[in-house]
């Protein structure tokens, strides 16, 4: 399922990192916010248990979350949301899964790859700003799924109707996150209008 956050907030400071007069320290710093916030939305749903808990007043149940969360940044972009997400779930174990879109043929490469264990009874959250053609994103996928993960959400800043496309036929199991949906790909294979490369507007590389 598709979940297109919308919200001002976030909006406002995507509309930040768009700018391509913005430094690398703000675009940093917003995609840091924007992460923390869409986190927010992103755990609604997670599963909780009963808990027994004596308050200064009387014993009571109350709930706390059930399961472990497993965050797993695309490298090198997807770093840049791990902070903001660690905000709000400080206790979240993180793999690494390293993929590089090649420049001509816009398909992935893998060239790194670590997971905690026990990936089948975490929920599994695969963060990347940015999801163009879906190529990475499935590629991820695909490998967080042979390492067992059964419940995974994707994390994106900014969606394509081709991307979404891709990972709603391949992975309809996942629920996709994005700040903004934008409108296409352009000849290079950039979103459009988009934010330019993000791993370069992080890492300041270009
Ligand atoms: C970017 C981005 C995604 C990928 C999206 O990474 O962070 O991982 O491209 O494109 P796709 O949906 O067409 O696969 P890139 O390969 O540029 O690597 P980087 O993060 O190291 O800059
Ligand atoms: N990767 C990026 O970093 N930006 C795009 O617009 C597309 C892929």
């Amino acid at each position: 399922m598709l979940h297109v956050l919308n919200h001002p907030l976030i909006t406002h400071k995507l509309s930040l990192m768009r700018d391509a007069k913005t430094t690398t320290k703000d675009f940093r710093e917003n995609l840091d916010e924007i992460a923390g916030l869409m986190a927010y939305e992103v755990t609604r749903d997670l599963p909780t248990k009963d808990v027994e808990v004596e308050t200064p007043i009387c014993k009571t149940v109350t709930q706390q979350i059930s399961k472990e969360i497993v965050l797993v940044p695309i490298l090198r972009a997807g770093l840049g949301m791990v902070n903001g997400i660690l905000e709000l779930i400080p206790t979240a174990k993180i793999g690494h899964v390293g993929l590089y879109r090649d420049e001509e043929t816009l398909l992935p490469h893998e060239y790194f790859g670590k997971y905690p264990k026990n990936l089948q009874d975490a929920v599994v959250m695969v963060v990347d700003p940015m999801l163009a053609t879906g190529g990475s994103a499935d590629a991820a996928l695909t490998l967080v799924k042979a390492k067992g993960a059964k419940q995974i959400k994707l994390i994106c800043l900014v969606g394509v109707p081709e991307g979404i496309a891709l990972i709603e036929k391949k992975h309809p199991d996942v629920d996709i996150y994005l700040a903004s949906q934008d409108e296409r790909l352009n000849e290079n294979g950039y979103i459009v209008p988009g934010l330019g490369d993000a791993g370069d507007r992080i890492f300041g590389t270009k």
